[in-house]
C-alpha cells in the first residue's frame, strides 16, 4: 500500500471573492498528507465550457452548489478512493468515467475539479514539495511573466466598459519581484491619475481588483494605463507593454459588436480596423478574445491583419477545450491560449491542452477566474507547465495577491527564472 492512496475525500460549500457559493474538497492519504482545494467562478463565462453545477432555487439567488458537494459526496469521492493520488491520470480517469456514466448536467465542472485538485495538491503535500514542483521535478523553474489588470470593464465592472480589461506585462523585469514591484507602481498610478481626473471611482475596485472606471471611452483605458506606467519612471514598450482582453462575447449579438462606450456599432472587419489603430499607437503585445466565441472567421481575418504584430489569444474560443483548439490550430484562428482549469474539469486534461497547444506553436497563458478563493494552486500550475504568462488580476484584492504571492514564495525558496515569452527589445528599437 502505498503512502500516497487516497484513504478519504470531504466537500462542502464556501465562498467566493464575490459571496458566492462554491465548491471545496478536502483529500486524505493513508500516509497522513491531506490538501484542500476550492474552485473558481468566471462571470463572463463562455457558453462553451464544460459547466458547472448551480442548484437554482432561492437559496444563494440560485447559485448555490449543494447538489455538486453531493456528487462529490456520492459518485465523484467514492470512485477515487483507494487510488495513488500521485497517479494524476489515473484519478483524473476516473472522475472522467464518473462524469460519462452519470446523467449530463448532475456532475459539474466544479465537482469534478474540486476533486482533481486537491488529489494533485495532496500528492504534492505528501512530498513535502511545492506542486509547481511535483510537475516539474528536474531543473530550474520557470516562473510566469505576469499579465497584470490595471482597469476593468464588462462584467468584472458593471459594464464601466466595453472590454473588459486593460493590463500591463511587465516584460522587462529581470525577476518576478521586480515585475511585481512595477506592476504595483503602475496599478497606483493609475489610482492617482483617475482621482486627480476626478473619477472618485478610482478608490474603489473592480471584481478582479482593478479600476472600474467610467471612462469617455474604451481607448481613454489605454491612455490612462500608458500614462500610469510612464509616470512610473518606466519605460512603456521596453519595461512594459500592454495587453487588452475585450471578452468580446459579451458585446456582441447578431453579427455585431456594439460599443457603448464609443456610441459605436461595429461588424467584424471595422472593429479589427479599430484594434489595428490601437496596435499603431500603443504598444500592445496581446488581444484576448477580440472577436465572439464562435466568430471563426472573424478570428481567422484577425489573424492574418494582426497575428505578425501582436498574441491573438483564445479565452472564451478555446475554453481549454481540446476539439475547439484543434479546429483552432487548424483554421489559423488565434496564435495563444488562455489555460483556465475549471474550463475544463480536470487538471489533467487542461494540462494535456496547454501541452497541445504549446506544440502547436502557440504561446500559453494560465488564468484565474474573476471569481477567486484565496487558494494559489494556479500560481503552481502556471509555474509547473511552464506556460510562459499568468493571469489572475491586479495587485489588489487577497485572491489576487495570493496568486502572486505564492510565485514570489517560489522565487525565494526554488531555483528557478522568470520566463521573457518575446525576444526582449531594446530601448532604440521600441523608439
Ligand atoms: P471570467 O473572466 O473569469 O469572468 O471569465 C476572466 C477572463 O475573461 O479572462
Ligand atoms: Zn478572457
Amino acid at each position: 500500500m502505498s503512502s500516497t492512496e487516497i484513504t478519504r475525500v470531504r466537500a462542502w460549500e464556501a465562498l467566493d471573492s464575490r459571496g458566492r457559493p462554491t465548491v471545496a474538497c478536502r483529500i486524505d492519504l493513508d500516509g497522513g498528507a491531506h490538501a484542500v482545494a476550492r474552485v473558481p467562478s468566471g462571470a463572463s463565462t463562455g457558453s462553451h465550457e464544460v459547466a458547472e453545477l448551480r442548484d437554482g432555487g432561492t437559496r444563494y439567488e440560485g447559485a448555490g452548489v449543494r447538489n455538486a458537494v453531493a456528487a462529490v459526496i456520492d459518485h465523484v469521492g467514492p470512485a477515487v478512493i483507494g487510488l495513488d493520488a500521485e497517479s494524476t491520470a489515473q484519478v483524473d480517469r476516473a472522475i472522467a468515467a464518473v462524469e460519462q456514466e452519470r446523467e449530463p448536467g448532475t456532475v459539474g465542472a466544479n465537482a469534478t475539479l474540486a476533486v482533481s485538485l486537491a488529489a494533485v495538491i495532496a500528492a504534492a503535500n505528501a512530498q513535502d514539495a511545492p506542486l509547481a514542483r511535483m510537475l516539474h521535478p528536474v531543473g530550474p523553474l520557470q516562473l510566469p511573466m505576469p499579465m497584470v489588470n490595471i482597469v476593468s470593464g464588462g462584467a468584472h465592472a458593471a459594464g464601466a466598459l466595453d472590454i473588459q480589461d486593460v493590463l500591463v506585462i511587465p516584460e522587462g523585469a529581470s525577476t518576478f519581484a521586480e515585475a511585481i514591484e512595477w506592476v504595483a507602481m503602475v496599478r497606483a498610478a493609475a489610482t492617482r491619475i483617475a482621482l486627480d481626473r476626478g473619477f472618485a471611482e478610482a478608490a474603489l475596485v473592480a471584481d478582479e481588483g482593478g479600476l472600474g472606471l467610467r471612462l469617455g471611452s474604451n481607448v481613454a483605458a489605454l491612455e490612462l494605463v500608458a500614462e500610469a506606467v510612464e509616470t512610473s519612471g518606466l519605460d512603456l514598450g521596453t519595461d512594459v507593454t500592454i495587453a487588452i482582453d475585450a471578452a468580446a462575447t459579451e458585446f456582441y449579438a447578431d453579427g455585431a459588436y456594439t460599443l457603448a462606450r464609443d456610441g459605436r456599432i461595429l461588424d467584424a472587419e471595422r472593429l479589427l480596423a479599430m484594434y489595428s489603430d490601437w496596435v499603431d499607437r500603443f504598444p500592445i503585445r496581446s488581444i484576448e478574445d477580440p472577436l465572439a466565441e464562435d466568430d471563426w472567421d472573424g478570428w481567422a481575418l484577425a489573424t492574418r491583419e494582426l497575428g505578425g504584430r501582436i498574441d491573438l489569444v483564445g479565452d472564451d474560443l478555446f475554453v481549454t477545450q481540446a476539439d475547439r483548439l484543434k479546429r483552432g490550430v487548424a483554421e489559423h484562428s488565434a496564435t495563444a491560449i488562455l489555460v483556465k482549469v475549471n474550463q475544463n474539469g480536470l487538471v489533467s486534461r487542461a494540462g494535456d491542452v496547454l501541452r497541445t497547444a504549446r506544440d502547436a506553436g502557440f504561446r500559453t497563458i494560465v488564468s484565474a477566474r474573476s471569481g477567486e478563493t484565496e487558494d494559489s494552486w494556479v500560481a503552481d500550475l502556471a509555474t509547473g507547465w511552464a506556460a510562459g504568462q499568468l493571469k489572475v488580476g491586479s495587485t489588489h484584492r487577497s485572491e489576487r495577491t495570493a496568486k502572486w504571492n505564492r510565485v514570489l514564495e517560489l522565487e525565494a525558496t526554488e531555483e528557478s527564472t522568470l520566463a521573457h515569452p518575446w525576444p526582449r527589445r531594446s530601448k532604440e528599437e521600441s523608439a
